[in-house]
């Protein structure tokens, strides 16, 4: 089992679709992931890829230029690390989708996430997509097309219209969709063998899934992110899969973005023990069967959701994950080579909270971050909410009016503007070390989800009894 598990692919999945990194950020990275024992790269642009031409609108204004993703790219061929790029082609093509000049291709006209699977025009799409994108990839070996939770399929108009012929099910039409791309990627480029997420394909019949032809043609990557994965499932489904076709498949686990659509922290516990059981399916599952496992760090659930956890916070969960694959298990021996590459004298597994300081890169924004999230709110709530000199005698009433008793200035305000004026301090910090990291938009939406909703409200009352002190001279 060891060697095994010691010596399958493991990628590291860079979801872009949010708070993508500086590309300058991901030079600094790469080198680490080699050493924490990563040896490839899952790379999802969506939106930061530098699509042009007709697909010029899918260029995100933060997108990496062609040189920038050229740079990535050698940067990671120099560390050993092989890319598999990922672009989605069936479901989540919300990036997509939501432009104008691609909502005609739509499976249902009012919800932009899956693609029409019956016009031409949308595997024309799909393959100008993979062209761009294996234009500046070169050896590839694999590329992962997508076709995750295709919601809404055979809902469209002309699918209802497909549905009714006989014999026709939304499986299906499903299997005939991913079977055109992964014809689409075969024959344009005959080394390169598509992956897919799996799930759409879980609940089928061997026989659906057998008589498609897509066994033949593409490597299921089954996800579960689960602390308590069900390992037997798993290697039955396994099973399953082989006695369908497919010769290979993949595994796929979650180091950050899979415990909560807008979670800042991580409890690396909860990622620690997904990892060991899919240590414990490797070890079940018949030797030839696994060709690698990418540990995904999801940025946001879809393109319209909040961000979750930033890829700097999630390092030592990264890190660790990474190790306890490399090693087969999770020891004290894998803890301390964790902290010895990260620089951090004590890592934290069972708490969200993160108190030693790391020297990888990014690591400041992971200790303010974790201020931020810990302390920001509740001390805020702490002063106005359960301080009785405010809601005694400074409520909102008082606030409007403009209304102060000389009390409040003695025993409020300055615990109010000393407050504020630490918290101003601690997010000046942690903007600088964000700008390092990430393009101004992230910073931005990182900010007004998770600092400004309590650093207004604090900068309000402050401001207020600015005024009041004012009226009352
Ligand atoms: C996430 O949202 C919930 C409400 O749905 C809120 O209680 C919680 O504080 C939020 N967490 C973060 C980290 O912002």
């Amino acid at each position: 089992n060891r060697g095994r598990s010691g010596g399958m692919r493991r990628l590291v999945h860079l979801d872009m679709k949010g708070a993508a990194p500086r590309a300058a950020y991901l030079a600094e990275v790469l080198p680490l992931l080699r050493a924490l024992g990563a040896t490839g790269l899952l790379l999802e642009y969506e939106d930061t890829f530098p699509y042009a031409g007709p697909l010029g609108p899918l260029r995100a204004p933060h997108a990496y230029s062609p040189g920038e993703v050229r740079a990535v790219l050698s940067q990671a061929r120099a560390q050993g690390l092989e890319v598999v790029p990922l672009v989605q082609t069936f479901g989540h093509m919300e990036f997509v989708l939501k432009h104008k000049e691609f909502a005609h291709l739509r499976e249902v006209k009012v919800f932009p996430n899956a693609l029409n699977p019956h016009k031409e025009e949308s595997r024309a799409l799909v393959k100008a997509m993979i062209d761009q994108v294996m234009a500046l990839h070169e050896d590839v070996k694999w590329f992962h097309i997508g076709c995750d939770e295709v919601y809404y399929l055979g809902e469209g108009e002309e699918s209802k219209q497909w549905l009714q012929q006989e014999d026709n099910t939304p499986e299906k039409l499903c299997l005939s969709h991913i079977k055109a791309v992964a014809s689409c990627v075969a024959s344009s480029y005959p080394a390169v063998t598509p992956i897919v997420w799996d799930d759409m394909l879980r609940g089928m019949s061997e026989e659906t899934l057998a008589e498609s032809g897509v066994p033949q043609l593409v490597q299921p990557m089954i996800w579960d992110y689960a602390a308590d994965l069900d390992v037997e499932g798993k290697v039955h489904l396994i099973e399953k899969y082989r006695r369908c076709g497919f010769s290979k498949v993949w595994f796929a686990s979650a180091f950050k973005g899979a415990t909560g659509v807008n979670q800042s922290l991580i409890l690396i516990g909860h990622h620690l023990k997904n990892h060991l059981q899919w240590l414990e399916v490797a070890s079940k599952s018949p030797a030839d069967v696994l060709e690698g496992i990418a540990l995904t760090g999801w940025q946001r659930y879809d393109h319209f959701s909040v961000l979750c956890e930033l890829l700097p916070v999630a390092i030592p969960s990264l890190a660790v994950c990474l190790q306890t694959l490399k090693n087969g298990g999770y020891s004290e021996k894998v803890k301390e080579n964790v902290e010895e590459l990260l620089g951090m004298s004590n890592l934290e597994i069972d708490t969200f909270m993160s108190t030693s300081l790391g020297t990888f890169p990014g690591s400041n924004i992971l200790t303010l971050v974790t201020q931020v999230s810990f302390y920001l709110k509740s001390s805020v709530d702490e002063l106005l909410e359960r301080n009785r000199y405010v809601t005694g005698w400074f409520s909102p009433y008082h606030r409007k009016r403009k209304m102060i008793h000389p009390i409040i200035m003695h025993h409020f305000q300055p615990d109010a503007v000393s407050l504020l004026s630490k918290w101003n301090a601690v997010v000046q910090d942690l903007q600088a070390a964000m700008e390092q990291v990430f393009h101004t938009c992230t910073i931005e939406e990182w900010m007004e989800e998770n600092v400004y909703p309590s650093l207004q409200k604090l900068q309000q009352v402050v401001d207020d009894l600015d005024e009041a002190i004012k009226a009352q001279n």
